[in-house]
């Protein structure tokens, strides 16, 4: 008996059976042309998605009212978001099924491309850092600089053992707070400023609370230390010291595109890159490819996408210029390909219990930590990049693009299902990818059955 036949799993319809399909770890082929069931059933074989997980997205109705109405003030109702699964990825030699949300055609099928590339270049190397997060105390009036840092430096075990008593779950954990940080900003327009950081281990949570609650309770502490006043108690979306990177050398040989040699290639993907380490209006949208693919793994699996954005563009800045968060380069035969860049994700915390659809997410991930996850969604975002560079640097995107966006254009005209295929390959032809042609052809087609 296979999986599929197993009892609960449903069955499939069709001639197309999963028999017949081709996969291996992450590689199923033809996933985009089976049918909503098809790919859960497929999903249930290879990733071990349960029958309760797949009737929860089968139903595609990701969260009821009352939980949306308890989750933020003045709910009037829930915007859809397309869930979909990243192929093809190979991470640390670990296949990987990557959920992604996202509303921009193209994303999720430039993503499984390149993982389909670079896993036959063995794959992505990713891991990441600790989870070690900042929660910043301002401090003002405290007169002498040298004297309030002497104060908190000799009071640094007495701020951390304050903080970890309001969390001593985390401590127990094997976590918890570590240390304390100084950053005297002696110049502001408000005049001088000592900003008190106290380094966290959250483990596997985000810990924006955690943070939130510890900076609160240890503020006056910091304020006896140093003889100033606190203003600001709140954690740093500058995540850097909790980083998550990938890489992958890619040979020539696989690079080879219809018009140019794997060595052209190559070069034009580091001069594409060159153009965004020398110039903030490039690295802005070279950083907002590779966001795509993060944001969309981030908001598949209930994270706050916000915060990583803010870490992300922060950090890009980091030598007081905006530059790009991947990099590029000739190694022998081959290119080699990183990234690097704050990653403030959880895998544990109340969201997750009110969110169905992120719990399956990071079931489907197979991820155990969040470290885990972040080192996936590195690999993630350099897999974005590398495809909007290979398109960029060689033909362009809008060519793969417009024919998403013909799909999209023909459905927002009302095709039926049956139709969307022909209408929008009639679309293409046109050469005009607008609606009002795909209307035009949907009338055509509907006269002549
Ligand atoms: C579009 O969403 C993302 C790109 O503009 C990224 C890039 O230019 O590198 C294609």
């Amino acid at each position: 008996m296979t999986d599929a036949e197993a009892p609960g799993a449903p069955r499939i319809g069709g001639d197309r059976t999963m028999e017949s399909r081709k996969a291996s770890g992450s590689r199923i082929e033809g996933f985009y042309r089976m049918d909503h069931r098809e790919r859960l059933v497929a999903l249930a074989k290879h990733a071990g998605l349960t029958a309760e997980e797949m009737a929860e997205l089968e139903k595609a109705k990701p969260l009821p009212f009352e939980v949306a109405d308890n989750m933020v003030e003045n709910a009037i109702g829930v915007v859809g978001l397309p869930l979909a699964v990243a192929l093809n990825f190979l991470i640390n030699g670990r296949d990987r099924f990557v959920p992604m949300a996202v509303e921009e055609p193209s994303i999720v099928a430039a993503a499984s491309s390149a993982a389909r590339l670079v896993r036959k270049a063995g794959g992505f190397t990713a891991e990441a850092d600790p989870s070690l997060m900042i929660a910043q105390i301002q401090l003002m009036s405290f007169g002498d600089m040298e004297r309030a840092l002497a104060g908190l430096r000799a009071a640094e075990a007495k701020l951390v053992a304050a903080a970890n008593e309001v969390h001593p779950n985390m401590r127990k954990r094997g976590g918890g707070a570590l240390r304390v940080e100084l950053r005297p900003l002696p110049e502001t327009p408000a005049g001088p400023m000592l900003i008190c950081h106290l380094v966290v281990d959250v483990g596997d949570a985000m810990g924006a609370n955690a943070l939130n609650t510890m900076a609160e309770a240890i503020a006056p502490l910091a304020e006896e230390a140093s003889g100033g006043e606190a203003r600001l108690r709140i954690l740093s979306n500058l995540a850097d010291q909790r980083r998550g990177r990938a890489r992958a050398r890619i040979p020539f040989e696989l690079l080879a595109a219809k018009d140019f040699s794997g060595e052209q290639t190559a070069h034009r993907l580091v001069e594409a890159w060159a153009f965004a380490a020398a110039d903030p209006y490039r690295a802005a949208t070279h950083n907002k490819g590779i966001m795509n693919g993060i944001d969309a793994v981030a908001i598949a699996t209930g994270n706050d996408w916000r915060s990583i954005e803010a870490g992300a563009h922060a950090y890009a800045a980091r030598d007081g210029r905006y530059g790009p968060l991947t990099r590029y380069a000739i190694d022998g035969d081959a290119l080699l390909c990183e990234i690097e860049l704050p990653l403030a994700v959880g895998i544990v915390g109340g969201h997750l219990e009110i969110n169905p659809g992120a719990r399956i997410a990071l079931r489907l991930l197979g991820v155990e930590s969040a470290r885990e996850l972040s080192a996936i969604m590195a690999a993630t975002g350099l897999a974005q990049n590398f495809a909007a560079m290979r398109a960029l640097a060689t033909d362009g995107i809008q060519k793969g693009h417009m024919a998403l966006h013909a799909r999209g254009l023909v459905v927002a005209a009302g095709a039926p299902a049956d139709l969307v295929d022909q209408i929008t390959r009639r679309l293409i032809d046109s050469g005009e990818i607008k609606l009002s042609k795909a209307r035009e052809i949907l009338q055509e087609e509907q006269l002549e059955s």
